[in-house]
């Protein structure tokens, strides 16, 4: 692997453990002002220095995130439907692998919608978008089963979509959480991440951290279970003790708990 590739992913990926916390806050491309992240920039603010990488789109990262800060980031690449569109999968690349190095972006993210009507075309811009940045140096993280195909959120369908990822050249796959999940972890070949998704009480969202951890998982890529939550920076706290901590859930749950109660 060239050194700019492998020096970008252990800017992500930590190298002492192999796993990440990387807090997402890109929702707005396609939902908007997203409940608790209508002002971005609190939320950078707030919990920048609990993360090991922020993933954003590019306008957010020009207005809302302060250039001397040291957080590697993941530029969202990808875009093009909203929430009130017909198909969310209708995506094309929206930012350029050349903007994402103008950006010193440590990877570019972008999603792909297997099995959706626009599949083929996200495919392809997987693909060329993978061939621009190997150019680069610029790790490529796929992001599987946005949008309609949650509902087809089981093991063999995830498997599917990450090794799929997997096969075109991404460097890190991101996806959801399932039954079976250890099928998912052991047919992909890159390390998975894991989206936390709809907001959950934070004892089941540490539990959704722990199990995928368990199962094999390099990390999060975790939203609105931390920026939703009342409590954010406990709870990010609280997913980075069973990420980089070796904490269970119960355990987890006991710190957060004691923490708000501070
Ligand atoms: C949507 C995304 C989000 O970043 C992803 O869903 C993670 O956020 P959350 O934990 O809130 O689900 O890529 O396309």
């Amino acid at each position: 692997m060239d050194w700019g590739l492998k020096n970008r992913i252990s800017r992500i990926i930590k190298p002492h453990d192999g796993k990440t916390v990387m807090l997402a806050i890109d929702h707005g491309y396609f939902l908007g002002p997203t409940d608790k992240l209508e002002d971005p920039k609190k939320t950078v603010n707030k919990l920048e220095k609990f993360c090991d990488s922020i993933m954003l789109t590019r306008g957010i990262l020009r207005t809302s995130m302060n250039a001397k800060f040291a957080t590697p980031i993941v530029l969202r690449i990808s875009g093009g439907s909203s929430i009130i569109s017909n198909d969310l999968s209708n995506e094309k690349i929206t930012t350029s692998v050349k903007e994402a190095l103008r950006l010193n972006a440590s990877a570019v993210a972008m999603s792909i919608f297997v099995g959706a009507k626009y599949e083929h075309n996200s495919l392809i811009s997987l693909g060329n978008v993978i061939n621009e940045a190997e150019e680069f140096g610029m790790p490529v993280l796929a992001v599987t089963a946005v949008g309609k195909e949650l509902e087809k959120r089981d093991a063999r369908y995830l498997s599917l979509a990450c090794r799929i990822a997997s096969e075109f050249g991404s460097h890190i796959v991101k996806t959801y959480y399932c039954d079976e999940f250890e099928k998912v972890i052991n047919s992909c070949p890159i390390p998975i991440i894991i989206a936390g998704g709809p907001k959950l009480d934070e004892q089941k969202a540490l539990q959704l951290t722990y199990d995928a951890i368990n199962a094999g998982a390099a990390g999060v890529d975790m939203g609105r279970n931390i920026w939703q939550s009342e409590h954010p920076i406990e709870m990010i706290k609280a997913v980075r003790s069973i990420v980089h901590g070796n904490k269970n859930s119960n355990e987890a749950y006991t710190d957060f708990k004691l923490a708000i109660k501070k």
